[in-house]
């Protein structure tokens, strides 16, 4: 028997409305909105209010994606959550998201840790779980307030990120005669390159009760960007010949390359390896920032929304990031 193949039917982002633009940036810390557009493409990013939460994030991003699905909370099979930013140690931003929703079917929902990577991970999980037949639909959505892990007093990463959200709806479909849906996800991990991208804290800075000033810093994200960035460029090149070659295709018949938008220099990259104009890459870093795992789903929903990406095309999702970690979807819209 053919195994059901997993087709994303429904898609949503969602940003928070306060924007900070560089402008603003150069009055915290020691910085210029020209050194950020040269160096990152970035012209703003948005911040979430006081009080609101990833899992606020998610569930305005989930709603549109279940909206354009035509489905509600309780046709779901499953709900994973792509963060690193969770509103809590504990529960999951992905129980909290199920709650919110109104869900009452006992559903499993998680979250994954696998930082910019987290979305392409709950892609690979989602498609897996629907191509064993364990589940018909599952939802996948990357949410982050990264604002709240940036040390606002260092230039050198507090320029780069922003808060959001995007969630997309995967459907088990049989008889896909078109070839409509998931070709191939591939995530990797190698671990070794931990310290140069990472925020501490968590357990291992001891009880909150036993925190003194030396502990200041603690819980910040640290990078050290120029080494973070040569890698990026290596390894998301390789990511992209595997999933061609996984697929047996040719990097000219990608129409669309939907990447995590770290760094605008990155992503040209990346196209001029594959042979792609500007005009079939979709870009959303100098509107939103680095929003880490919720930017590749929240690039898709834009370009899915105002019609640039059409059904039969091809679709080149790839991201990564923190461990390192790093991955990649091809799918057939
Ligand atoms: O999403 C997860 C993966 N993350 C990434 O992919 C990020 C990858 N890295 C990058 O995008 C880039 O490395 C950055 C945008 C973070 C930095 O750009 P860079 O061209 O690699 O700059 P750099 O870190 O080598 O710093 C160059 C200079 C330094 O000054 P000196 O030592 O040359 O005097 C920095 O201190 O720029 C200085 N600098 C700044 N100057 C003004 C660093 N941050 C700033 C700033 N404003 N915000």
């Amino acid at each position: 028997m053919k195994r059901p193949v997993a087709r994303i039917t429904g898609t949503g982002g969602y940003l928070p409305e306060r924007r900070m633009d560089n402008h603003e940036l150069s009055k915290r810390v020691e910085t210029s909105d020209a050194w950020i557009r040269e160096r990152t493409g970035i012209i703003e990013r948005r911040i979430a209010a006081p009080g609101e939460m990833t899992s606020d994030l998610a569930l305005q991003a989930s709603r549109r994606a279940l909206e354009m699905a035509g489905l509600t909370v309780n046709d779901l099979d499953m709900i994973l959550v792509g963060t690193i930013s969770p509103d809590l140690l504990f529960p999951s931003v992905a129980t909290l998201l199920l709650r919110k929703l109104g869900g009452t079917r006992f559903i499993p929902a998680f979250d994954l840790q696998a930082a910019c990577t987290g979305f392409l991970y709950g892609l690979s999980v989602g498609e897996s779980f629907i191509a064993s037949g364990q589940c018909r639909r599952v939802l996948v959505c990357g949410a982050e307030t990264f604002s709240r892990v940036v040390d606002w007093r260092d230039r050198s990463t507090c320029v780069l990120f922003g808060d959001g959200a995007g969630a997309v709806v995967l459907e088990a479909v049989e008889g896909t005669e078109d070839g409509r849906g998931l070709l191939s996800t591939h995530i990797h991990a190698d671990g070794v390159s931990a310290d140069l991208l990472k925020a501490s804290g968590g357990v291992s800075a001891g009880p909150p009760s036993d925190r003194g000033p030396e502990m200041d810093g603690i819980g910040y994200v640290l990078m050290q960007g120029n080494e973070v960035y040569k890698q990026a460029v290596t390894v998301m090149g390789r990511l992209v010949d595997e999933t061609l070659a996984a697929n047996g295709l040719e990097k000219s018949q990608v129409d669309w390359l939907v990447p995590h938008q770290a760094n605008i220099r990155i992503i040209q990259g990346i196209a001029k390896r594959l042979g792609m104009g500007m005009d079939r890459v979709v870009v959303t870093v100098e509107r939103h920032g680095n929003t880490s795992a919720a930017s590749v789903p929240l690039a898709l929903d834009e370009a899915v929304r105002d019609g640039r990406i059409q059904p039969g095309q091809l679709v080149l999702m790839e991201a990564f990031g923190a461990g390192f970690t790093w991955g990649s979807a091809l799918m057939r819209w």
